[in-house]
């Protein structure tokens, strides 16, 4: 490709310049901790924050036109044995009102999703034991049968491989992880010490090797994250090229070690989904709930910025509530699974094409 005649500058950046980060990025290179971190002093520089979000919105388009391809969230558990100092239905939380989903309710909801037109389930809880690994391979299965032309997502965080396995040959498609972070001492000042980024990073190359199409991610904002932090985010990323990343503000919950920690920015969120934008280009992009949480127009902005994917909840509306990650999740309205022709509305009047079907990554 002649770079000459899409980029606002020369594709071989040389000397100190603020600006040089974000011109690698645009080209393509392989890019360094110490790029990230320019890269993200740049947030500043509001040149370049334009160039990046006009790279990221062209980008988006070449791949995926004015496509926004959605999944329906079944949160079938808040029961978890982890404690992430983070999460509103970490174990330790007593005030937490519990409850799971039988393989008939889980069933139900993928029978009215799939009368409102999705083709994608995710499957998310807590870590549930439950739910043991033959338990979730034939709720995967009965899934699977029933709807062969849908994709199916898990997001049940840290098994062995072996269950991994299981659950690919049941059928299921995608696997949501994020990681979290990817630097160890921050690591450490979210999760206890029985968590380790070791194990998250093993569990993201299992399923990955497994024939996964992965999701890794991160919060923005997170207590004790620091530019370094998110610079190693992206590092992370990079090396991974996961086909999907989940990437929302930190917002705190009442009943967590971080209830009076600040919530994380809009903006630098939006500014990294540019970013993993144009560092992934073909990436599956969700404009997240939590995003919509703090901001009206949060998930619209989220499109704008690069974004692709909108993940309505399809949970039976009963336990919606329950499923608190974090305080004033939003739950009813357009993130609803059955508000789909306002969600339609509102993406339309971004600009965008909110499509049915699977939503597959599209690779170059
Ligand atoms: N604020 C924002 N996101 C959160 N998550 C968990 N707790 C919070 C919170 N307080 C995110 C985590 C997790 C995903 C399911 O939800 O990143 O991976």
């Amino acid at each position: 490709m002649n770079a000459k005649n899409t980029k606002p500058f020369s594709c071989r950046p040389a000397g100190p310049d603020p600006k040089n980060a974000a011109k690698k990025l645009i080209c393509r290179q392989e890019m360094t901790k110490e790029d990230f971190t320019e890269l993200l002093r740049a947030y500043e520089n509001q040149e370049v924050r334009k160039w990046l979000r006009e790279e990221a919105l062209r980008l988006r388009k070449k791949y995926y036109g004015n496509q926004v391809f959605t999944r329906g969230l079944i949160e079938f558990t808040n029961y978890c044995k982890n404690n992430c100092y983070y999460c509103g239905i970490r174990g330790a939380n007593q005030k937490a009102v519990r409850y799971r989903l039988s393989q008939e309710e889980i069933l139900a909801c993928c029978q009215e999703g799939y009368k409102l037109g999705f083709r994608t389930f995710v499957l998310q809880g807590g870590e549930d034991p439950f739910y043991t690994d033959e338990r979730m391979a034939a709720i995967v299965r009965e899934i699977k049968d029933s709807y062969p032309d849908c994709a199916l997502t898990l997001s049940i965080g840290e098994k062995p491989r072996e269950s991994y396995q299981l659950f690919r040959e049941a059928g299921a498609d995608r696997y949501l992880l994020r990681h979290e972070t990817a630097n160890e001492i921050h690591y450490r000042q979210l999760h206890p010490a029985n968590m380790s980024l070791e194990n998250r990073t093993r569990c993201l190359n299992d399923l990955k090797s497994l024939g996964y199409q992965v999701g890794a991610g991160m919060m923005v904002g997170s207590p004790g994250q620091t530019l370094q932090c998110l610079a190693e985010d992206l590092l992370f990323l990079q090396k991974l090229q996961p086909q999907m990343v989940g990437i929302g503000p930190f917002i705190p919950h009442h009943d967590t070690c971080f209830a009076r920690e600040p919530a994380g920015s809009v903006e630098l969120t939006l500014y990294l989904l540019s970013l993993v934008r144009i560092l992934l280009p073909w990436v599956l992009l969700p404009a997240t709930t939590a995003l919509g949480t703090l901001d009206p127009f949060g998930r619209e902005k989220g499109l704008l910025a690069g974004a692709n994917v909108v993940m309505p909840n399809l949970s039976p509306p009963k336990n919606r509530k329950q499923y608190e990650l974090y305080d004033h999740k939003i739950c009813t309205g357009e993130e609803a699974a059955e508000c789909r022709s306002s969600l339609e509305r509102r993406v339309t009047a971004a600009g965008f094409t909110l499509v049915s079907g699977r939503g597959d990554a599209r690779h170059p």
